[in-house]
């Protein structure tokens, strides 16, 4: 997968610039606050379909402009193609393959992949729950646009559940029981479709990561990981219709504290995935820099696994990750993603003498230029 080139129109501070990037190392210097995270995230937003930091996709479109316009040209599988985002400040963004407009945003995620190394990311271990399954979920999006359609619709399922939920404070009528009924089969077939997809993926991924974590760390420290469903479901989730029988159960044992507190107590928006660094929980014992090392391995490992899956990399897009890493780590990674496409962000000029090959742009109030010779 090779990200050739982004039109960036009305982006974040960025007016009207075209980045074309090196099939190898692209850096991208600039002091602070210029626009290299903006231009990043103007590649990653076609991978996950919207941006991994903005709340609101009018904060995508530039102060005092109506409308924000991305085009990329990618190669894939030998093919190049073209994507393009529009964002209308309030609306939904609109999403074009080769020109044509595609009817859903979903139909767009799948067709470019790439694995965003951020300082945000860092929250995946020690944050709450909710940050380590948005990771799964961004990942295995990109590789299967249908688990992306369970997701959407396991939410919508929960938000009327809810709905039904809080109503019932006031009035527990038998329609309204038989209603909340139904609502709880269907959550617990989503449910189980989403656990056992998240299940599989976390159980492929630790492979992965645990051998590049022995590796980065000369075999001083292992890390493991795990889904953990809050459900009473243990480690197995070969057998998707016992998962959803177990999500049934438990959401018709609780009605009445679920009606209580308007809102439904049990299923995979509660569940979490256990990161364990040396045996113990790494949420409580990572030190930063093995925080920075988890996940740096963790997504290492989701290129890799992606690779296996698709036969080619993904773009990886470094956020100003390495100035922060000790040499040795630092040239690990750099030494395990020489191979493929990669974007980096920096303010530091010394990161190009350890990155050979590539362009080098400097960024500059929106806008980047080629860095006298730093041609390929
Ligand atoms: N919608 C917008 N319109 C105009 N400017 C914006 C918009 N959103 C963000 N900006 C500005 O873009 C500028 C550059 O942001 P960006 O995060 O890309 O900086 P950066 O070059 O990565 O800096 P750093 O090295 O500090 O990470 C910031 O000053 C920010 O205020
Ligand atoms: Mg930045």
């Amino acid at each position: 997968m090779i990200c050739k080139r982004v039109e960036y129109k009305d982006f974040r501070n960025i007016k009207d610039e075209t980045v074309s990037f090196s099939p190898s190392t692209t850096i991208l210097y600039g002091k602070n606050a210029q626009g290299k995270t903006n231009m990043l995230e103007g590649v990653y937003i076609f991978a996950q379909g919207k941006s991994h930091r903005a709340g609101r996709d009018s904060e995508l479109v530039r102060f005092g402009a109506d409308s924000a316009r991305l085009t990329m040209t990618y190669e894939s599988a030998g093919r190049e193609n073209t994507l393009s985002l529009v964002i209308e400040g309030g609306r939904h963004k609109i999403p074009y393959k080769n020109g044509i407009k595609l009817d859903r945003l979903s139909e767009m995620i799948g067709n470019f992949r790439a694995v965003l190394f951020s300082p945000e990311h860092l929250a995946i271990v020690k944050a709450g729950p909710s940050e380590r399954r948005a990771f799964l979920d961004v990942a295995i999006s990109q590789l299967r646009p249908v688990y992306m359609r369970t997701l959407q619709r396991y939410n919508t399922i929960l938000m009327q559940r809810n709905a039904l939920l809080k109503s019932m404070k006031q009035n527990t009528s038998a329609s309204l029981i038989s209603s909340l009924e139904a609502w709880s089969e269907k959550l617990s077939e989503y449910a189980a479709r989403v656990a056992v997809v998240r299940a599989d993926y976390a159980e492929k991924l630790s492979e992965l990561t645990s051998e590049l974590y022995a590796d980065m760390t000369g075999k001083k420290e292992s890390v493991f990981i795990s889904y953990h469903g809050t459900s009473r479901i243990g480690g197995d989730y070969g057998d998707e219709k016992r998962i959803r029988e177990i999500y049934r159960r438990q959401l018709t044992e609780n009605v009445e504290r679920e009606i209580m507190l308007g809102s439904t107590q049990y299923g995979v928006h509660k569940d979490d995935v256990d990161i364990m660094l040396n045996d113990r929980e790494a949420k409580f014992f990572a030190s930063q820099g093995q925080q920075r090392s988890i996940v740096l391995t963790l997504k290492l490992a989701e290129g890799e696994y992606s690779k296996r899956e698709t036969g080619e990399y993904p773009v990886f897009l470094l956020d100003d990750i390495l100035s922060e890493l000790d040499p040795a780590r630092r040239s690990y990674v750099v030494s395990g993603i020489k191979d493929r496409q990669v974007i980096i962000t920096s303010c530091d000029m010394s990161v190009k003498r350890r990155i050979r090959g590539g362009l080098s742009y400097c960024v500059r109030s929106g806008t980047a230029s080629l860095m006298a010779g730093a041609k390929e």
